[in-house]
């Protein structure tokens, strides 16, 4: 039993040779490389190279035996290994998991022992110095208990012939002793997933043995400066002549990489240094690294060119430079990497076109390079690519067709094109990939019928083509798909009866929404199929009956239409003028009707007030939850304010805006139909007592709002101010997914317009300097409002607290309080669920948020930031909470 959880013993480092003969991350060894995170990675390599199991106290015991070396002191060293070790580490599992396990000082007292591991035996408390003074150790290696000391000074000391120490996923504190360096047969060095603080030793170079450093998930710095921003650390590490991994990732080091990487050893196959604040430029002098198969330097603050004498790195399978801010054009000097398996460059500022000559490496099995800013058409020559298994161009500027060439992606399992600018037909070449798990072509201009033969794409389990031009019918071979879990083809143009068999019974109204004229099943939401063109129909029976039918079938829909379309009016009311304004989506939903789901309208169906109305809660009789908005046609502007909104809204769409349903209008009524958001606005989760939003929900809010203004204000054809940002307008659904709502004095900026004026009066305390004074209006606006909003939701104080008066203000406020005194400040209860390690993370994300939050409310509007940037930064800012507190 607790026997088998101490693996023991066997000899460390005449094994330590992993063979990278084999194509990292293409074959079998890339489930060790691509799979695993480095921070797990060496702890597996030490893992495969010691684990024994262990299945009888048998073989402990023989196990333990092979560490007596000297023969005097055999029967002692052969007691002590079997008792005291025993006696101790045996009581606390035998026992409960309450008892303390604690390492006896005694330990020490092993003077040949060899080999110590005891991995993942729940361990506690100090690791006993006196570990560090057993001259005889090889191995030591502790991983993934909860030592929590700190090392001692001098740890490296007494330590002559140690070749692996792993202390990796403990609780370890304090900073890496210098000391360690003196430790020189160490070949590996695993210290990841820990808490040590400090600066990485400089004369980790004096470790001239060293194959595998693993520092990944501390606290450590690089110990550069402003003065001297480089990282001396890897200046040193250049000296260690065999050293093949180097594993840093999520680490604050937060310097600039030193040319003197070009001095690293051939022996270096493989550098991953995520998440570290990494700035500046990739230096030229990577391409030096000759055996380099490895290069991560993901989500950093990489700046300038990706450097052409990447080209020399022969044997690259694997480079990820993602999430940075590297810009330029792709190089063609990446094309010759001809082992090249797995590139990802994606979220960067890349612009121009997709080298043709990528199609020249055929090994590739994965390539992102979506979110950037590459522009131009997919190069047919990408068809080269028979191996790929992933591509993602998803958002881009890409446009043209797509190129039939796309077929020959034979065992591709992910397509993701969506959010460009493509136009044409799908072409049938993709409709007939076997392998495909997932296509998105959503959010482009493709245009045409969809190809009817998805019969052969037997895999496919998610397939979005919503938000382009696509006409005709739904194919009914879409039914073949067994595995079709997720399907879109909202906002398009189809028509026709929408298929009901195999993987459509589980689809729902959303998969349908907004096309031109489809019919089918009632839960669609969508007419029932009548005319012979939406069926199937051969049999001239049933043709006839149709005949007879069909006219019977129109005067009756006719009829209910127009007592509908009465109905939509108050009563005694004289019809007047129906305004058949934009019917967004059926169905259509008459005033009665209305009238009946919120009870009369009644005060307690009250959702909120607004400038312009009231927004009711409404049960239709099908139990469908809607809100409606009713405009009060007394208030000056309210007519208008319905139709700007509705013009709004039928133009736009998106996951972060409220959906109109529908709308109600006559001369003396109008309403819009608004999906209901059950979770309400933000303003309640705020201030309202019982309700609370953590930090990530927080993040997420702020994320979710910024992706709707990017959209509205960078995405759709005219710019579109909001104008009314502020808690109340922000309204969240089931998901807490929020949705920007009220568009009621928004504003359309036509083409070629950046300014608008207008007299329409915004909310005090959101609102811009310049379009409160002087009625200016631009998209910079709404990220002044947006500041405020972010300074609002991690403060949780409105900025029309009384608190603010005369000059200050709570940008000042927000201003004086960078950046040291920002708990201040901060909302409070954001710490109250949080751990208290979490709290200094908290305060540098909220830090980093409020300076964000001061960039937006910059006094003039042409020094604010723009809504893409504001995403992107508070897209890291998340990424790097969640690197740092441990729930990534
Ligand atoms: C470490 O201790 C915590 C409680 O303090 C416990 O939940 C966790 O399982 C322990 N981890 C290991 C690896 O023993
Ligand atoms: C380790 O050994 C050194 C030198 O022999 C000695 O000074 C030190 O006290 C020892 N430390 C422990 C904890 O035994
Ligand atoms: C430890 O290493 C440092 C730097 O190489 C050296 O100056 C020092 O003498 C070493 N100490 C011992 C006890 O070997
Ligand atoms: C990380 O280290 C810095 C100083 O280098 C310290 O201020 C901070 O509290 C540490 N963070 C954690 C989570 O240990
Ligand atoms: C790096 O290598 C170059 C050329 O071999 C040499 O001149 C330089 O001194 C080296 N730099 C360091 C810091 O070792
Ligand atoms: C680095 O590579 C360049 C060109 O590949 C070569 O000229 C230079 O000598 C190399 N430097 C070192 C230190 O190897
Ligand atoms: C690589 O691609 C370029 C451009 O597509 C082409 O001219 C060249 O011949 C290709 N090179 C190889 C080695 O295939
Ligand atoms: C492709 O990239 C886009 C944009 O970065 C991203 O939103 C999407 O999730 C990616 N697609 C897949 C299937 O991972
Ligand atoms: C519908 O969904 C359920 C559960 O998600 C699944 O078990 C079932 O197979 C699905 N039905 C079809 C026809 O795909």
């Amino acid at each position: 039993m607790t026997l088998m959880s101490v693996s023991l013993l066997v000899p460390l480092c005449a094994s330590l040779e992993i063979s990278t003969e084999m194509p990292l991350g293409l074959t079998s060894t890339s489930l060790l490389f691509s799979d695993l995170s480095a921070e797990i990675l060496s702890a597996r390599i030490l893992d495969l190279l010691t684990q024994v199991e262990l299945s009888s106290s048998r073989a402990y015991l023989s196990r333990l035996r092979s560490c007596r070396l000297g023969s005097e002191i055999q029967d002692l060293e052969s007691e002590i290994c079997s008792l005291r070790m025993s006696s101790s580490i045996l009581e606390c599992y035998l026992g409960s998991a309450h008892a303390p396990c604690l390492i006896p000082e005694e330990i020490g007292e092993l003077p040949n022992l060899r080999e110590l591991v005891l991995d993942a035996t729940n361990l506690m408390g100090a690791i006993p110095t006196s570990i560090f003074n057993i001259s005889s150790l090889v191995t030591l290696s502790l991983l993934g208990n909860n030592f929590s000391s700190n090392l001692p000074s001098n740890i490296g000391l007494w330590l002559p012939n140690l070749r692996g120490l792993s202390l990796a996923v403990n609780k370890l504190t304090g900073i890496i002793p210098e000391s360690i360096s003196n430790a020189s047969k160490l070949t590996l060095l695993d210290l990841n997933s820990n808490a040590f603080t400090g600066s990485i030793p400089k004369m980790l170079g004096n470790l001239q043995l060293l194959k595998i450093l693993n520092f990944v998930n501390n606290n450590l710095t690089s110990g550069s400066s402003a003065s001297s921003p480089e990282m001396s650390f890897l200046t040193s590490l250049a000296n260690c002549k065999h050293l093949k991994y180097l594993f840093i990732n999520q680490n604050p080091l937060d310097g600039v990489l030193p040319t003197t990487i070009g001095n690293f050893s051939a022996s270096l196959e493989n550098i991953q240094a995520d998440y570290c604040g990494i700035r500046g430029n990739i230096p030229s002098e990577i391409g030096n690294v000759s055996n380099l198969a490895f290069l991560s330097l993901q989500q950093n603050g990489l700046t300038g060119f990706i450097p052409s004498t990447i080209k020399a790195l022969g044997k690259l399978q694997i480079l990820h430079l993602s999430n940075n801010k590297l810009q330029g054009a792709i190089p063609d000097d990446i094309c010759q990497l001809k082992n090249m398996g797995d590139l990802r460059l994606n979220q960067n500022e890349l612009f121009g076109l997709i080298p043709e000559c990528l199609g020249n490496i055929t090994s590739l099995r994965y390539l992102y390079l979506n979110s950037n800013k590459l522009t131009f058409v997919i190069p047919t020559k990408l068809g080269n690519l028979k191996d790929i298994l992933e591509i993602n161009l998803s958002s881009n500027s890409l446009n043209g067709n797509l190129p039939p060439q796309l077929g020959s992606f034979k065992v591709a399992i992910l397509i993701d094109f969506s959010m460009n600018q493509f136009t044409g037909n799908i072409p049938s070449t993709i409709i007939g990939l076997q392998n495909l798990v997932t296509l998105s072509l959503a959010h482009n201009k493709l245009q045409g019928s969809i190809p009817d033969s998805f019969d052969s794409m037997v895999s496919l389990e998610f397939l979005d083509l919503s938000c382009n031009d696509l006409s005709n019918v739904i194919p009914k071979s879409l039914e073949t798909l067994s595995h079709l879990s997720y399907l879109n083809v909202s906002f398009n143009k189809l028509r026709g009866q929408i298929p009901n068999g195999g993987p459509f019974a589980n689809f729902t109204v959303q998969s349908f929404m907004s096309n031109e004229a489809l019919c089918g099943a009632p839960k669609f939401q969508v007419p029932p199929c009548h005319t012979s063109s939406f069926h199937h129909l051969r049999k001239k029976r049933v043709a006839l009956a149709l005949y007879i039918l069909l006219p019977i079938a129109s005067i009756l829909l006719a009829m209910t239409f127009v007592f509908l379309f009465i109905k939509c009016r108050r009563r005694n009311k004289t019809p007047s003028n129906v305004d058949l304004l934009p019917t967004i989506t059926p169905p259509r939903i008459t005033y009665q009707q209305l009238f009946q789901a919120t009870n009369g309208f009644n005060e307690s169906n009250l959702l909120g007030m607004g400038s312009f109305g009231s927004v009711y809660k409404a049960i239709l009789e099908d139990t469908t939850i809607l809100a409606i908005k009713v405009f009060n046609l007394q208030v000056e502007g309210a007519f208008k304010s319905f139709d700007v909104e509705c013009e709004i809204m039928r133009h736009i769409r998106h996951r972060n805006l409220t959906k109109v349903i529908s709308s109600c209008s006559n001369l003396d009524f109008k309403a819009l139909v608004l999906e209901y958001m059950p979770n309400g606005s933000l303003e309640k989760w705020l201030y309202s007592y019982n309700y609370f939003l953590d930090m990530l929900q927080r993040l997420d809010i702020m994320i979710d709002i910024a992706c709707a203004l990017e959209y509205l204000h960078h995405d759709y054809s005219m710019p579109l101010v909001h104008c009314d940002l502020k808690p109340n307008n922000i309204l969240l659904d089931d998901d807490m997914v929020a949705h920007v709502s009220d568009f009621g004095i928004a504003k359309l900026l036509d083409l070629g317009e950046s300014v608008t004026h207008t007299k329409t009066i915004a909310t005090f305390g959101y609102i811009a300097p310049e379009f409160g004074l002087e009625g200016l209006v631009s998209i910079s606006c709404d990220v002044y409002s947006y500041g405020i909003l972010l300074m609002e939701t991690f403060t949780r104080v409105k900025p029309t607290d009384e608190m603010f008066f005369e000059d200050m203000t709570m940008k000042r406020w927000i201003r004086e309080s960078l950046p040291n005194a920002i708990s201040d400040v901060i909302d409070a209860n954001l710490f109250k669920l949080e751990e208290e390690h979490l709290t200094t993370i908290v305060l540098q994300c909220v830090s980093s948020i409020m300076e964000l939050a001061l960039s937006c409310t910059a006094e003039s509007p042409e020094e604010r930031i723009n809504m893409k940037d504001v995403l992107a930064t508070l897209k890291k800012v998340k990424l790097w909470y969640l690197a740092n507190c441990g729930r990534g």
